[in-house]
């Protein structure tokens, strides 16, 4: 981990939300993670507006600093996340309503706001920036779709999409919910997401590119950390309450790990080679530490 990232986390605001990953304990499996209520509160606390970043450093930064192939190259980590924001924005109305109790259903709402806020910070940046020739969010979700790996839609809309789809038919599907909050949380936010923010964030700043992307992208991180907190609690408590939900924690985890693997790298890529200072090998070990340690956590084996 990288100094300016290690002090990054290690803020008391993202220590606050106990994700796992960010604890050394949890190498030893220990962590106390936050109840539903806690972490409810803790949304309330962290609250942020994206209208209040000032991109006018980014917009001369991403036209007149970086060369039209490092454009190019950028636009793999922003449509990855642009369009995922926007599907798990989608994807978490059935899952909040699956859920088995009233506090797990008030953290699920606040998590579908964070989401919408998510996508509405990077509509602004690619408006305010001039990323793109759309000039609405519909239209640049789909050009900027042009650049995601092939993969990326067999693990948002298949194998999340698909889950979603049979809670949305039957809320009572438990064990369906626990499949789906293992792809959402564990592997979508915090084998994905965070593996992307931790570079992307450590990149702008070892060059001193775009200031206000990095401010509310460190935002964006802060939340999905929260995210993943509650998606330890919620698979640890199920795991602990029987082990047919543990079973399928690790069912899910081998299915998805092919597509996952897949989407951390752009398809462009050549082995061997560093894309922004860092390769797919330094990629695919961070990801995998944070997958550890909060499966040991939630009391379960990390899949080989
Ligand atoms: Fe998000
Ligand atoms: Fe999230």
């Amino acid at each position: 981990m990288s100094e300016t990232v290690g002090a990054r986390t290690d803020r008391e605001d993202f220590q606050a939300t106990t994700d796992p990953a960010l604890m050394e304990s949890a190498d030893r499996g220990e962590s106390h993670l936050l109840s539903y209520a806690e972490l409810y509160a803790l949304w309330e606390r962290q609250q942020w507006r994206t209208q209040d970043i000032d991109f006018t450093q980014d917009r001369i930064d991403w036209h007149e600093r970086i060369d039209p192939e490092e454009r190019f190259q950028r636009m793999y980590g922003l449509s990855s996340f642009f369009i995922g924001e926007q599907k798990v924005a989608e994807e978490l109305g059935p899952m909040m309503r699956a859920a088995p109790t009233e506090e797990m259903r008030i953290f699920l709402c606040t998590q579908i706001a964070d989401e919408a806020r998510h996508v509405a910070f990077f509509n602004r940046f690619y408006d305010e920036v001039g990323v793109l020739e759309s000039d609405n969010l519909q239209d640049r979700l789909k050009e900027t779709s042009a650049h995601l790996n092939p993969k990326f839609n067999e693990l948002f809309d298949v194998q999340l999409g698909g889950r979603v789809d049979k809670l949305a038919a039957d809320p009572g599907d438990l064990e369906t919910l626990v499949e789906a909050i293992t792809i959402y949380h564990m592997i979508i936010e915090g084998m994905l997401a965070l593996t992307g923010q931790h570079f992307i964030i450590s990149y702008n700043e070892q060059v001193g590119t775009l200031p206000g992307f990095v401010e509310g992208f460190n935002n964006v991180a802060r939340d999905e950390h929260r995210h993943v907190a509650f998606g330890a609690r919620f698979l640890r408590d199920m795991a602990a309450k029987d082990g047919r939900y543990r079973e399928a924690i690790q069912r899910t985890l081998t299915e998805s790990a092919g597509p996952a693997n897949s989407v951390l790298q752009p398809p462009w890529y050549e082995e061997g080679v560093e894309v922004f200072g860092v390769t797919m090998d330094e990629t695919r070990a961070f990801a995998i530490k944070a997958l550890e340690r909060r499966l040991k956590v939630i009391g379960l084996t990390p899949v080989p």
